[in-house]
Formats: structure tokens, C-alpha cells, sequence
């Protein structure tokens, strides 16, 4: 087991109705600016719950936050932020609405363009506090303290993580979950199974308990997809699906044990220059990065496909019973695993290889996932 330490500061409020405590979370005499995104949180009742909580407090609000939020729109409620003197943030969302605020949080204690710690994270340093009341289960941003952000002009979407920018706590009500469209359901299942392979799926360290936490979030996730794809009204199915988000990127599974991150390199060049959603993304790259990677990562791709798919055979065939069941699963649940369907093509494969080139990225657990085999994998599932 590698060393490692940990710590999570955010505290989490979950269930039915708990919006509503809000009105005793927030520190009394802040002045709190709420962010939230499109106009999804007014046709839901969210906004409603969350004014009611509100009632008597100082307020500002900033909607507009897009999917894959975008530094010129936060750039404006870095403003807002400013010319009202707002000392306490409110994310009402999900994880673009959440990363949109993080990077409002770091930028408001940032002494220079923000843009700087997107491409130099160790800038990242202090934040203004914030919280959260999470409405898509996805990304696990509620209880981390990274964030992606985009910028259009540059065609890029980067990631920080910035060591105050944990939420101080995050409400989880499961029922805020019922009015999200099929697709993000489906967005949030694949995002989640694939942050935990990311931290699961590399070599061997002899992290048991890590190992086993990862292999029963996984399973969850199998258990759990058909009947969320089929209908995401059920009050238990939907809680178990958002725990799950939340644990499988927030520290608890990556005690101890190396981490790849590969597929989210690659899947953001996808999203940055096609606009495809995040999740759809993961579920194209994460087999291909599992069939070119397939030596490095052979020993644990049987045991996943043991423990995770009850897979038989030979070691070689639980290895490919591994990938196939993998992007299996993915298309079962409804998304199209393959470049192509896409109509993403060899140009955007030698666009994206020569930026990792440029970037001098060399990816993945062991710095393996060099520009050659990110050519490799995106090559594989064309
Ligand atoms: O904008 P509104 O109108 O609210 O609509 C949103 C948006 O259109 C809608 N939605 C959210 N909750 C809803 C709802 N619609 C109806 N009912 C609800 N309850 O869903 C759409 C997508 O929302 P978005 O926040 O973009 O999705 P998601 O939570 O999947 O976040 C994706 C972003 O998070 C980043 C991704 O790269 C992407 O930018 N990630 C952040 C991570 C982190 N901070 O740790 C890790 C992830 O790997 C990921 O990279
Ligand atoms: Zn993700």
C-alpha cells in the first residue's frame, strides 16, 4: 500500500427535504451570491426550496452557468461577486454549476488572471468558502475540491484542484434528481463507474479494503443502471445512485493506491473540441485505454472482471471479458461507444496528440499513456 493522507472537510446533509437546512448551514452574516445554471433549478421547485430556506438573508444571484462552464461567463460573476461584496458561495446545481463556483471561489482570492492557476493548478491555493445543493449525480465535485473549467476561445478545458476549495457541506436531496433528463442520468452513471475504475483499475498495491470499496461502488452501478435508464423516480434507487456519485470522487477510495485519469485527459480534448457531455466522452475512451493499457493493467483487469462480472476462463480471457463487458455495459445503457457514431474523425486524433505532444503529457498511472498510444487508443475506438 502506497503512503498516503487524507482528509474531507465537507460535511454532507442527504435525504428528503433537506434543502430546507440551508436556513441553519449558512453562516448568519454572510453575504451569499447563489449560482446556479440554465433555468433547470425554477422548472423543478429547487429554486423555490432553496429562496424559501433563504428568506431574510442577503442575496445576490448568478445564473447562466453552462454544461462544461465557461471562463467568460464566470469571469462576469467574478464581478458581481466583487461590486456586491459577497463573502459566502451558493452552488445550486450540478458539477458545472459546483466547478463554475470553485473557480469563482479560487479566482475571488487569486491576485492576477484567473487563468493563470487553470494552467499552472499550484496557483490555486486559497478560496472563499462555499457549499453546495447538488441536483445531477454525476461527478462527485459536491465533496472534492478539483474543477474543470473551460474557455472557448482557446478550445481548451482544463482541471485545478485547489486545497480550500472543498465545499464547507453539500445537500444531497434525492427527489431534486427526479426532473433530470434520461441522458444525464445516463451521463452520471457512466461518470461515476468510470472515476472509480480510474482509481481502481491500475496495478496492484495491496490495497484490500480500497479494492473492495471500489468493486461494491462498480457493482452498484451495474445493479442499479438498467433500472435508472428504465425509470429514475424511485426514492431508494435514485439515493443509492447519488451516494454512490459522491464516493466514487471523494477521496475515500483513493487511500493508498496509484490513480490513472487517462480517460478524463483525453475525454476533456473531446468535449473542448466537439462539445460531446463529459460522460459520453468516458464511455468511448475508458475501453480503448483499457485494450491498449491491457498489460500494464492485466492483473487488476482480472480481478475486475472476476469480482465485477463473475467473468470465467483463462487470464486472458477475463482480461478481454473485462473490456468487452465494460463498453457491454456502457451501450446497454444507451450510449454509442464509438468515434464514428460521433463523426469524430483522424483529424481531431492528430489535433489531440499533438497538443498531449506540445503539453509534454505523458498520462496515466505510470506515465505510460504516452502521445504514440493516446494515437493508439483513440485509433481503437474509431
Ligand atoms: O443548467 P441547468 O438548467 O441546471 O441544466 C443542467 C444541464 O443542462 C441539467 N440538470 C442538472 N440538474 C438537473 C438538470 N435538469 C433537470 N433536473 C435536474 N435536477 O443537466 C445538464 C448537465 O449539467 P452539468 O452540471 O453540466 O452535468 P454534470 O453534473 O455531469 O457536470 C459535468 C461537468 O463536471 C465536470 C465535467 O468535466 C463537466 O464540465 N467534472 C467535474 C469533476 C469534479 N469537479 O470533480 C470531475 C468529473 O470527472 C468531471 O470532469
Ligand atoms: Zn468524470
Amino acid at each position: 500500500m502506497n503512503n498516503f493522507s487524507f482528509q474531507n472537510p465537507t460535511k454532507l446533509i442527504f435525504g428528503k427535504g433537506s434543502i430546507a437546512k440551508l436556513a441553519t448551514e449558512l453562516p448568519a452574516d454572510a453575504k451569499i451570491m447563489m449560482t446556479y445554471g440554465g433555468g433547470s433549478i425554477r422548472r423543478n421547485g429547487v429554486y423555490d426550496q432553496v429562496m424559501a430556506a433563504l428568506k431574510g438573508r442577503s442575496v445576490v444571484e448568478f445564473g447562466g452557468i453552462e454544461p462544461n462552464p465557461q471562463y467568460e461567463t464566470l469571469m462576469r460573476a467574478i464581478t458581481l461577486a466583487r461590486q456586491e461584496g459577497v463573502t459566502f458561495l451558493l452552488a445550486v446545481g450540478g458539477g458545472s454549476v459546483i466547478d463554475g463556483t470553485k473557480f469563482i471561489a479560487t479566482a475571488l482570492k487569486y491576485n492576477g488572471d484567473p487563468w493563470e492557476f487553470m494552467v499552472d493548478p499550484s496557483k490555486a491555493v486559497d478560496a472563499m468558502p462555499l457549499a453546495t445543493v447538488l441536483t445531477l449525480p454525476a461527478t462527485g465535485s459536491e465533496m472534492n475540491n478539483g474543477a474543470v473549467v473551460s474557455r472557448k476561445e482557446f478550445n481548451e478545458k482544463l482541471a485545478f484542484h485547489n486545497p480550500k476549495g472543498f465545499p464547507q457541506f453539500s445537500i444531497l436531496d434525492p427527489e431534486v434528481c427526479y426532473s433530470l433528463p434520461k441522458q444525464q442520468v445516463i451521463n452520471g452513471i457512466v461518470d461515476s463507474f468510470a472515476h472509480t475504475l480510474e482509481q481502481y483499475l491500475t496495478f496492484n498495491t495491496q490495497s484490500m479494503v480500497m479494492d473492495r470499496w471500489a468493486e461494491g461502488l462498480l457493482q452498484t452501478l451495474v445493479e442499479l443502471g438498467p433500472k435508472l435508464v428504465e425509470r429514475h423516480d424511485q426514492y431508494d434507487e435514485v439515493a443509492n445512485f447519488m451516494l454512490t456519485a459522491t464516493m466514487a470522487l471523494n477521496g475515500f477510495i483513493a487511500m493508498g493506491v496509484p490513480q490513472d485519469w487517462a480517460t478524463h485527459m483525453i475525454g476533456h480534448e473531446l468535449t473542448a473540441l466537439h462539445g460531446l457531455d463529459h460522460g459520453v466522452t468516458l464511455a468511448i475512451v475508458f475501453p480503448g485505454v483499457m485494450s491498449v493499457m491491457r498489460r500494464e493493467k492485466f492483473d487488476k483487469l482480472v480481478q475486475y472482471a472476476e469480482r465485477v462480472w463473475g467473468a470465467t476462463g483463462t487470464p486472458e480471457e477475463k482480461a478481454q471479458a473485462a473490456i468487452d463487458k465494460t463498453d457491454a455495459f456502457f451501450r446497454s445503457l444507451g450510449m454509442k461507444t464509438r468515434l464514428s457514431e460521433h463523426g469524430v474523425g483522424q483529424e481531431t486524433i492528430d489535433f489531440i496528440v499533438d497538443r498531449f505532444r506540445k503539453r509534454g503529457w505523458n498520462l496515466g498511472e505510470t506515465g505510460k499513456v504516452t502521445p504514440e498510444r493516446v494515437a493508439e487508443i483513440l485509433r481503437e475506438r474509431m
